[in-house]
This record gives structure tokens, sequence and C-alpha cells, in this order.
């Protein structure tokens, strides 16, 4: 069994573990069609619910008949408010300390709203019931506009009337609900009132939604001999849904088992708890039966959560050289009918305070003001950690309109505010501690690789050749430097519901040298099962291919916060390298046991313990693995598992720099991009080709979001974008290639030097874009145009600009 004929490379190479491009373990179901999603579930007797929805966005719901829909055959219940209130679940608690209506209560607030559950024996009967629930409405005076909502006479919260304090603190209108300020305001309006240049602008990142392919669905299986709920869901965070099931339904918490199946893409949109949810346990709970409930597209992008919705007026003040000095930012933030941002409860605007991005800004001053507004509620962090994304939307923004006032390259605006390498750990003047980075080595490596100055040569003569009538195609290189905040906790910062934001892992060894190990995270595309067996072979000397990953049960998976915000990396990652290393500790003992030798005389050797200057006395982890089952060890429990529930000390900061060249046809508005170079640096990499795979579908949702993707509404609140005719999610023909890049900076408090990657191509993606459309037009006097930048907005830019004669 002692294997003395591999070289120490060959027995790296034979783990898989961290460093090696394995390829995706998931991949073999996926292909052949044995993923196992929601709506794969077949159960015995199972019900089907679907929902009667609001055709307007603001209106009182005066009655609500039944009878039509009850009278169709195979119908075995309609909900309504009125069923629900007896047992106080018509409303539910949102995630950011607001609540919500599950069904109608007296009025609706945004079109889409749930208002009657109907309950049938297959999706085709519910359907049709559903078209026959009668609901008569009284329409009311709709507010879509949030600058309006703030003025408007119309209460739109008519449960919070006369309620002046919100679970943020003092609101100071009725259709206001937080006030959140970070920073100094006197030292920020002080160094503004003194600067040498101020730029100032308004930069609006739209309204979006995650759509993931698969929408979000349910089956609630209640069994009523034993008293257990089964909960099958797209859930991001199955244990926090099962502490929240919990707590709204009163059944206790060992009788609910949560199961998260193979999930279709999330991207923030299914972390929060819907009404859907609600209505399929009650009517499990009440006909014994399976009911299973999944939403169809357009109920998925006009009611399930949405993302940004931010208007963030910027102020940037600067010395005459380029340096700044200042940096203030209010911003009104669109909730919709509730307030249910998905954020941690201390974080009412999430972590838009890292606006002051990649620079050594000394001074800053944020207030976000929250507001009501006719819309569907969410707020969630679309492949972003709790606003990352606008404020790095924002900031970047603002260091190109401060190029602009500066007449300066914006290249060299960033290079010389950039935090320094030897400035880590980096205190930021809105209180975070970014945990380690070199943006200059970075920035350097990008516009190198582009061949920067060339291009900006091609530019200017591009510029020449539009002018003289020879081309009517414009250049825009589009810059970005970021620096993303992934991996919340720590726990004293970070909680949703009060639950702290840890996460764990929970190792078993088989007596044979295989292995098990459960998370409290759950993948839905990011290829968990592959990278963290690649943590555990590098960390415990077994083969990624001999360890399987399970997640998403809650019955057998130890508690954890779930996947959103890339916090499974840097949280679940570190836990599963802390439970790899009490393993190893164990393993130390019985190594040192069976050479005859004390603990202290053996050294870890890739996959094996072996005599401190003996190391052909050695054994292997698959030899300590059966000794650990068949050998009466002094001092030492049988079996070889492990568990660590992972606090993360701080946040890691990965960054990036990102270039995107695209070719604009002034006459019709159509984009090319010709090239996009994207530079990551996420600390050490646990597989290259799964980090690769994140950033190309990272940058194509922000290519999305930037050129196309919103939802929009018009004044009388109706959703114009709720198909995916109208909402722009990109395929293959729209995508173009990206060349990627990286740094290596790893985190210094992160066990294996990990940062978070999964949604820094969003977060640097989007800005990359939209500085592109501005660039190209900027010589010819654009500052600022809002996203998406679709071709009608575009050719709208060119003619506002005067370029069509
Ligand atoms: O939380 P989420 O899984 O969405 O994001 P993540 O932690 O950034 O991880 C996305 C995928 O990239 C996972 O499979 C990670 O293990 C992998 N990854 C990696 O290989 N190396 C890193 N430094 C970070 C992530």
């Amino acid at each position: 069994m002692n294997d003395q004929t591999l070289t120490p490379e060959e027995r790296v190479a034979n783990l898989k573990g961290m460093g090696s491009s394995r390829k995706r373990v998931e991949d073999v179901r996926f292909t052949q069609g044995k993923g196992n999603y929601v709506d794969d579930i077949k159960m015995d007797g199972m019900l089907f619910g679907a929902f009667v929805r609001s055709p307007y966005a603001h209106a009182r719901v005066v009655s609500v008949n039944k009878e039509a829909a009850l009278a169709i055959p195979g119908v075995v219940a309609v909900l309504t408010a009125e069923d629900l209130a007896p047992l106080g679940l018509h409303w539910m608690p949102t995630l950011a300390g607001d609540k919500q209506m599950v069904l109608a209560d007296g009025k609706v607030l945004f079109q889409g709203q749930e208002v009657a559950y109907v309950v049938a024996e297959n999706r085709y009967i519910a359907a049709d019931a559903a078209e026959l629930v009668e609901v008569d409405y009284e329409e009311l005076p709709v507010l879509t506009d949030p600058f309006e909502a703030l003025k408007s006479d119309v209460v739109l919260r008519e449960d919070l009337a006369g309620q002046t304090e919100g679970a943020h603190g003092p609101r100071k209108h009725h259709n206001h609900i937080f006030t959140w300020e970070q920073g100094d305001k006197d030292a920020t309006e002080a160094v503004l009132g003194e600067a040498d240049v101020v730029a100032e602008e308004m930069v609006y990142y739209h309204r979006t939604h995650p759509c993931p392919l698969e929408t979000c669905g349910c089956v609630a299986s209640m069994d009523k001999v034993t008293g257990k709920l089964t909960l099958y869901g797209t859930f991001q965070a199955p244990h926090a849904i099962r502490t929240v099931v919990s707590l709204i339904s009163g059944l206790a918490e060992h009788n609910i088992r949560v199961i998260s199946p193979d999930i279709g893409g999330g991207f923030g949109n299914k972390v929060g708890a819907y009404a859907g949810y609600v209505c399929s346990v009650v009517a499990s709970i009440v006909t014994g039966q399976p009911v299973k409930w999944v939403e169809n597209r357009m109920e998925n992008l006009m009611s399930t959560a949405f993302a940004r919705d931010y208007w963030m007026q910027g102020k940037i003040a600067a010395t005459k050289d380029g340096k700044i000095t200042g940096l203030w930012c209010h911003t009104t933030a669109d909730h919709g009918g509730f307030d249910a941002c998905a954020d941690p409860t201390k974080f009412p605007a999430g972590f838009m305070n890292i606006c002051t991005g990649s620079y050594d800004i000394p001074t800053a001053y944020l207030a976000v003001d929250g507001v009501y507004t006719n819309k569907a509620p969410g707020g969630v962090a679309y492949r972003c950690s709790f606003r990352v994304t606008e404020a790095a939307y924002f900031i970047e923004r603002m260091i190109e309109v401060l190029a602009i006032k500066l007449n300066m390259d914006a290249a060299e605006l960033r290079r010389i505010n950039f935090i320094k390498a030897d400035q880590f750990p980096y205190q930021s003047a809105l209180g975070w501690e970014y945990d380690s980075g070199d943006y200059h080595t970075a920035w350097d490596k990008a516009l190198k690789a582009v061949d920067y100055e060339g291009l900006r040569a091609e530019q200017a003569q591009r510029i020449e050749d539009f002018k003289a009538g020879k081309t009517r195609k414009l250049l825009g290189i589009g810059l970005t430097h970021f620096t993303e905040i992934v991996g919340a906790g720590p726990v004293k910062n970070c909680d949703i519901l009060g639950l702290g934001m840890f996460d764990s892992c929970e190792i078993r060894i088989h007596p044979t040298g295989s292995a098990i190990a459960r998370l409290g995270t759950i993948s839905q595309g990011q290829g968990h099962a592959t990278t963290f067996a690649q943590i555990i072979a590098s960390e415990i000397g077994l083969p990624a291919d001999d360890i399987t990953l399970e997640e998403g049960d809650t019955d057998t998976a130890p508690y954890g916060l779930g996947t959103y915000g890339s916090r499974s990396t840097p949280v679940a990652g570190a836990a599963t390298a802390m439970a790899a290393r009490k393993i190893r500790a164990k393993a130390q003992m019985i190594a040192a046991y069976l050479l005859e030798v004390h603990d202290n005389d053996v050294e870890w050797d890739v996959d094996r313990f072996a005599v401190k200057g003996a190391p052909e006395r050695f054994k292997t982890m698959k030899e300590i693995a059966f000794a650990a089952y068949n050998q009466a060890i002094p001092g030492l429990e049988p079996g070889l598992e492990a568990v660590s529930y992972y606090d993360p000390p701080n946040m890691t900061y990965p960054f990036g720099a990102y270039i995107c060249v695209m070719e604009i046809d002034v006459d019709t508005g159509e984009w090319d991009v010709r090239q996009f170079y994207a530079l990551d640096d996420c600390g050490t990499r646990i597989n290259p080709m799964i980090i690769e795979g994140q950033v190309h579908g990272g940058v194509t949702e922000a290519l999305a979001i930037a050129m196309g993707q919103e939802i929009a509404y018009d004044e009388m609140g109706n959703v114009k974008t709720a198909t995916l005719m109208d909402f722009f999610l990109p395929t293959a023909w729209e995508t173009p290639n990206y060349t990627t890049d990286h740094t290596v900076t790893p985190s210094p408090h992160h066990p294996i030097g990990a940062k978070g990657v999964g949604e820094s191509p969003n977060v640097g993606g989007v800005p990359a874009f939209s500085n592109a459309v501005h660039d190209a037009f900027r010589p010819f006097g654009l500052v600022q145009s809002h996203m998406p930048h679709d071709h009608w907005r575009i050719w709208k830019i060119a003619n506002g600009l005067g370029m069509h004669g």
C-alpha cells in the first residue's frame, strides 16, 4: 500500500486539488438530463397552486368572488387574505425589517401582486380557475417615480400610517422608508467647498432583474401522520428558510425539512421568501397533500425580487492635478411597494458604502433614502454583494466625469488615486478595512495587454475620420478598476433576521479513504461540488474524485447562511479548510501512533504523514483513514470526521481591471464589442477553469444590464418588459469574446488566501461597457447618459449631440 514510486508532483496532480482546472463533476448529470430541479419533483396526489394577480399597480380590492373558480371540477381551494388572516399569515416579515402582504389585504401596491391562490389537481385546471376568480378593484393614483412619491399626498402604505419610526430609524414622509448615513458630512462638505475642482453628476443605475433561467418554485409536503413538513424549493439559503418557516408558521423547526435540489441560477432572485412558499405550505397543511407552485416567466419578472433602481447624486472633489480629496453621494433608492431588500440587518443600503472604490479618498459622505413606490418589492444583490454593483458603477462613472472636468486621461486619473499596495490593510473613509490589494500592478498589466496607448491613438484617428466624414462609427474605450467586498460575515456586523452570517462544513472520512462533505451553502451553477472537494483534497491528501459534496438539505447539512454575495468561498470555503485541518490534526496523531513516534516527529507531505528526517517511513491518508476505524488508539475516539462553523474576521476584497473596446454606429445606435479584457484578482485560485467560467457568465450578465436589460414601467405602473421579447437576455449571438487574465493577491485572513469571484465580473463589467459608450461620445461633449444603452438610447445620444445633421 505504501507508494514510493510517484514523485511529489505526480502525487499532487493525482489529488486534483487547489490550482488545478478540474473538470466540473456536476456536468455529467446536467448534460445527460439527470438534473433534479423543483419542477422535476412528482409526488403522489400532488396538487398545483396558481396565483390570481393584480392587473393594477395601485388599487383597492373591493371584493373577491371565488364561486366560479370553485365550481370547476378539480379545484380544491381558493385562498385569499381572509383565509390566511386567522392564521396570521396574510402578511409576512421581509428580510429588511418591513412586512409584506402574502395575499392582497384590502389593496394592491404593484402590478402582478398576489391576490388569491388557487389550488387544483393540476396546473392547467389551476390556471383556468385563476382566470375565473372575479376581483373588483377601485383604481388609486399610481406613483412610479421615487422623487414624486416623496412629495405626493398619496399614501401607499396605509398600514404604516402615522408611524414615524421604521426598522432603520425615522421616516420623513409617509412614502419614506429610511435614511442611512455613513461618513463625515461636515468634513466632506468642507472639502467640496475648498476644492480646486468639483465634478457633479446624477448617476442612475436602472431597475433590472436577475432573471434566472429556472424561475422560482416550491413543493410543500405536509405528512399529517408524522407532523413533518418537507419543503423543496429554489432556495439560495435553505437553513434560513427553515428558520423563517418555523417562526411564521409556528411549526417546530425540527419538524421542517427544507431541501434545495438543483437550482437553475439564482443571482440573488432566490434569497428571499415569496408568497408562493407561504401559500403552498398552508395549502399542504390544510389539504394534507403535496402542493407545487412554479412561476412562469412573466410572474418571475413582474413580481419577484428586482435589482438596483438607485438614483445616485454624486460630487467628487480634486486638486487641479487630479488628486481626489472628497466624495459625496446622496442616493434615492426605489424599493417598490414593500421594503424586501435582501441585505444584512445593519446595512439597509447593503454595502453601498464601498462607493469610494479602489481609490484613496480621505473624506467621504454617503446618505441613502429608501422610498416606497408602486413597483414590485425586492432590491436583491443581482450577482453582486449587497449593492456593491451600484457603488462600483457610481464611482467608476464619477471618475470619468471628473476626468472630463480636469481634461485628463481617465486611466492616469485612476492610477494617481489608487490605494497603494503598501497601504493595505486600508481603512476607507466610509468604514471598511480592505484586506489586501495591488491595484497598480493589475492596472499596468491590463493597459499593456490591450495596448492602451495604441488604442487611444486609433481613437484619435477615428475622431478625425469621423469629423472628415470618412466614417460613421465611433470607438469607445471603457475603463474600470473595481474593488469588490465579499464574504459576509463577520457575525458581529452581519446578520439576516438575527442569524449571524457564518458558514459551515462537515467532513466525514470513510474507512477506505474516500469522504463526504456537507456544507451550509448551495450551488446554483457555481460548481461547488467540484471546487470544495479540491480544497479538501489539498488539505488532507485524498483525491478530489473520492470526495462527495452535498449541499441544500437541512436535515443533513450543518447550519449555514447560504450562497449569494460571492460568500461561499470566503466563508464556507474557509469552513471547509478549517474542518479539513481538524481532520488532519487527528490524522497526525493516528499516523504518529502507527509509526511509533511522537506526534511532533511526523510532518505532512502532500497526501501522507512521514517521519521527520526519514521520508521513507510514512502513512498515507488512506492508511490513516482505515486505522481510524480499525485500531484502538490510546486517547483517541474511533472515526475521522470534523465540523467547522466559520465566522470570518473580515470580508475579502477581490478586485479587477476591465477594459472594453466598442464600435458604435451613430446612425443606428448599434454597438459591437470588439475586445473585452477582464483581469481578476480573487486571491488564491481554487479552480482556474471555473473562475474563467464565472467571469464569462458574469461579464455576459453585465453586458445585458449595461446594454439593454431593464424592468421598465409606464406611468400607470404597467411593467413594459415582462417577457423575454422585451427583457434582454443575451444569447450566443450577442455575446462577444472575452480575454481573461489574473493577478494573485491572497487574502491575509482567509485560511487558504481565497477571495470570492462569482460576482466580480458583474460588478466590473457594467461600468466597463457603460464607460465605453460614454468614452466614444466624450470628444463630442457627452458627460453622462443613463443605462441601459440600447440602440434607441444610443441613437438619441448621437441625435442630441447633433450628429444626425
Ligand atoms: O458564493 P458563490 O459560489 O456564488 O461565489 P464564489 O465564492 O465566488 O465562488 C464561485 C465559484 O468559483 C466556486 O466554485 C468557487 O469555488 C470558485 N472559486 C475559485 O475557484 N477560486 C476562488 N478564489 C474563488 C472562487
